[in-house]
């Protein structure tokens, strides 16, 4: 049973779980035609507790492509301020009836806490979760991959992929939703990270996944290679971790033939250089963001006419 079904009746979206590959083969399909039009327009509300650009950005422009006006809710000039809790903020808005509230929260598995605080007519939408899931990221990333070898969709269809996730693993809920997500379609997953961003138990959770690991990006073959940087807002109170010198995208050796991709934000000269980011023919890190509001345009249809 998904995350959602479990507390509402009704389509949320909280993990890449949450959808079958058939309500993913319908998404891409949506993103192809760029037939975005909802009938009866409808609101949608952002509501970030956590910093974003592409995420923010993209899902704001995904409302309005879709003929829905698009609320940014500020939490720094909220009454959350003046100690309103986050539940009371979100029985507020429910009272304005949105279609949709996308949230983005510091804390893993607030979403799906929440959702329960909204009428069954709103709809949430998970836009990342602390390090629990980020499930928008992981179908723009899918339909990428999927664009860029011109593989048509199936339920197997990344079985010959090799896909290497590169970085902060621990702290990441991009390779979190990646992993769930590419793997259920086939992809061999390959992670590579210094023993510090992956220890023993979250190595043996991915490991019961079908996950493989190496510690460095030219010991294998992949396909596709996507750099994490490190997640620092993730390690307040702890010891703040670094890279080996050795680790990242430098130049197109370190890539070995594979695509580059990288949820952004980059941290320039941590795991990667602006010159791979943005001038490699490898990178598809424009790409990505490009397909970010065409994904997350698609999603808000699909689940509008659910
Ligand atoms: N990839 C991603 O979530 O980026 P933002 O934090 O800028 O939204």
């Amino acid at each position: 049973m998904t995350s959602n079904m479990q507390c509402r009746n009704q389509f949320n979206l909280i993990s890449v779980n949450d959808f079958k590959n058939s309500d993913i083969k319908s998404i891409f399909e949506i993103a192809d035609s760029k037939k975005f039009n909802v009938k009866n327009g409808g609101l949608g509300i952002s509501l970030f507790f956590e910093n974003s650009t592409r995420t923010l950005l993209s899902f704001e422009s995904a409302l309005l492509n879709c003929g829905l006006k698009s609320v940014r809710f500020d939490v720094s000039s909220s009454s959350i301020a003046k100690e309103e809790t986050v539940i009371n903020t979100i029985r507020t808005i429910n009272s304005y009836s949105p279609d949709f509230l996308i949230m983005r929260s510091k804390q893993t598995g607030e979403p799906l806490i929440y959702q329960k605080y909204l009428d069954s007519n709103t709809k949430m939408i998970n836009a990342g979760d602390g390090t629990g899931e980020h499930p928008t990221q992981a179908l723009l990333d899918f339909y990428t991959i999927l664009q860029v070898l011109n593989i048509k969709f199936s339920d197997s269809c990344l079985k010959n992929i090799t896909i290497a996730i590169a970085g902060d693993i621990m702290h990441s809920r991009v390779a979190r939703s990646n992993i769930f997500l590419l793997s259920r379609f086939g992809a061999k997953i390959i992670l590579i990270s210094p023993l510090s961003f992956l220890p023993q138990s979250i190595r043996n959770f991915y490991s019961n996944l079908g996950c493989s690991f190496a510690y460095t990006l030219r010991e294998i073959k992949a396909n596709f290679v996507m750099l994490l940087r490190i997640q620092k807002e993730r390690m307040e109170g702890k010891a703040r971790l670094t890279f080996p010198s050795n680790f990242g995208i430098f130049n197109e050796a370190d890539l070995n033939h594979a695509y580059l991709m990288h949820p952004g934000p980059i941290n320039e000269r941590v795991e990667i250089t602006e010159d791979m980011a943005y001038l490699s023919s490898k990178s598809l890190i424009s790409k990505q963001v490009e397909n970010g509001s065409l994904i997350r345009s698609a999603i808000i249809k699909f689940l509008s006419d659910k």
